[in-house]
């Protein structure tokens, strides 16, 4: 047997069985399509993108077996077998016996919310809750408090759980607020700060201190896989542990789990709710007829349902696993030495581009964010996405004054299974090119914008 050393290059751990074309548009045809949707990426069309990085949301390759699934998928209205062997896995995963399906990720946060019966004055902590969470529980009255740990601050720090919840703040808001939180809720990946793991020692803080005033936690395991294998990667405990039985004790920890599958089940569609409680459970199953559907479908097909089961199976996988964090973490290592500071260190599912560093003589309120991914998509074809003052910044509705975000960022999401290293390596030559040329990019005014989230339709006019 020859000892060999061990590869330096990732490979994709699949081969390609059907194909899509991309289309390499010239930058003259970009530079018409980008002026034609008021400079915002969200109008432009998916034909004219030559690397969408939108989103990493329900843009996943579903394997050969998820489609053969989806040929299975029975269609029965009640009782059908997809659902069967939905809960089975999901049951499996989580070991919560009540399981229900949902459209997506917000429907499942929705139901959970109105479930609870939140009112004026409650309160749902979170590490940081994603905005669609924030969203229903505010909507439902209660308010939404994020608890992010002291790490996350640092962009530049490689702190390895930089997606943790602050255990000390956490403690010290119950001994004075408890009778008002209802429920904690642990992102794992923590999405809003930069896809940053969360460790097992934070998730069982967090049951330990929650046990005693009897408040649940739940965790939102959109992207479970993804930080159960950095536990393996980061925590010692872990090192020689299955990622499949690490997930099952980040959920062991939990009274119930919310899922949008449109991640790391690799669905295109698809969310759930998983509940220890019983009763908890049947109030969601009440309320979900109304606009949900039956409880064992939840508002999607049976053939979603199978390729969900399947997807949550193959998601475990470690060779996948090793590809996705490594390429993810490839990438962000890439843009960084052509010249763009990222934040670190790289997270699961995207690279994010500090843009305010990139660009400092774009000042915020010229939107260097959406001034570099206009950038991108205009000179190499690539969609990304402003995560800065043009989304997350605030209007005063009275006089109108505007008030910047934490941050300018550029987030690139990788959707899973879709893009090869040779796209990777072509998008991080390009970007050291583009990076000669950060001093001429310009910044950007509205022309138009809708009073709320106005990143969606905004229409904008470079500046001179
Ligand atoms: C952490 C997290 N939770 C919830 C959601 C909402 O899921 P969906 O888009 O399926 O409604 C998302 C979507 O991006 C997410 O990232």
């Amino acid at each position: 047997m020859l000892e060999l050393p061990r590869a330096k290059t990732i490979i994709e751990p699949f081969r390609i069985k059907s194909v899509e074309p991309i289309r390499l548009l010239p930058a003259s045809e970009r530079d018409r399509v980008i002026h034609e949707a008021g400079y915002n990426l969200f109008k432009v069309r998916a034909q004219d993108v030559t690397f969408d990085l939108l989103t990493d949301s329900g843009t996943s390759a579903m394997s050969a077996r998820q489609w053969a699934g989806i040929m299975v998928g029975d269609e029965s209205y009640a009782g059908s077998p997809s659902f069967q062997r939905f809960e089975t896995a999901v049951r499996g995963l989580t070991g919560f016996d009540n399981v229900i399906p949902t459209h997506q990720g917000r429907s499942a946060e929705f139901l959970l919310m109105q479930a609870l019966e939140l009112k004026a004055g409650d309160v749902v902590i979170g590490n940081t809750h994603f905005d669609t969470t924030r969203a229903n529980i505010e909507h439902s009255g209660a308010e939404a408090l994020d608890l992010p740990c002291p790490e996350t601050a640092d962009t530049q720090s490689n702190a390895p759980f930089k997606g943790n919840i602050d255990l000390e703040a956490l403690s010290l808001f119950l001994k004075k607020n408890a009778p008002r939180v209802r429920l904690v809720i642990i992102t794992a990946t923590n999405n809003s700060v930069g896809g940053q793991p969360v460790s097992m020692k934070n998730i069982r803080g967090a049951q330990r201190i929650l046990e005693p005033y009897g408040i649940p936690l739940f965790l939102d395991a959109a992207r479970f896989a993804e930080n159960a294998f950095f536990i393996k990667q980061r925590e010692k405990e872990f090192q020689g542990k299955e990622v499949r039985d690490i997930a099952r004790e980040m959920f062991s920890h939990c009274d119930g789990a919310l899922m949008s599958a449109k991640k790391d089940a690799f669905g295109n569609i698809g969310g759930f709710l998983a509940i220890r409680d019983p009763a908890l459970a049947e109030a969601v199953r009440n309320l979900m007829v109304i606009t949900e559907g039956f409880p064992t479908y939840g508002g999607l097909a049976g053939r979603d349902l199978e390729a969900l089961a399947i997807g949550l199976e193959e998601i475990l996988d470690e060779d996948y696993l090793t590809y996705r964090i490594r390429s993810t973490e490839y990438f962000g290592e890439g843009v960084q030495a052509a010249g763009l500071k990222v934040i670190r260190p790289i997270g699961g599912h995207a690279v994010y581009i500090d843009a305010g560093a990139a660009l400092p003589h774009v000042p915020w309120n010229e939107y260097p964010g959406q001034s570099l991914s206009v950038a991108l998509y205009h000179h190499i074809g690539i969609r990304s996405v402003e995560v800065g003052s043009v989304m997350l910044g605030s209007r005063n509705p009275t006089t109108g004054e505007e008030r910047p975000a934490p941050r300018e960022l550029v987030r690139l999401a990788i959707p899973r299974r879709v893009y090869t290293q040779s796209h990777v390596d072509y998008m991080i030559e390009m970007i050291g090119h583009l990076a000669k040329h950060l001093g001429e990019l310009r910044g950007y005014a509205f022309t138009y914008q809708a009073p709320v989230l106005r990143h969606f339709t905004a229409k904008f006019t470079p500046l001179a």
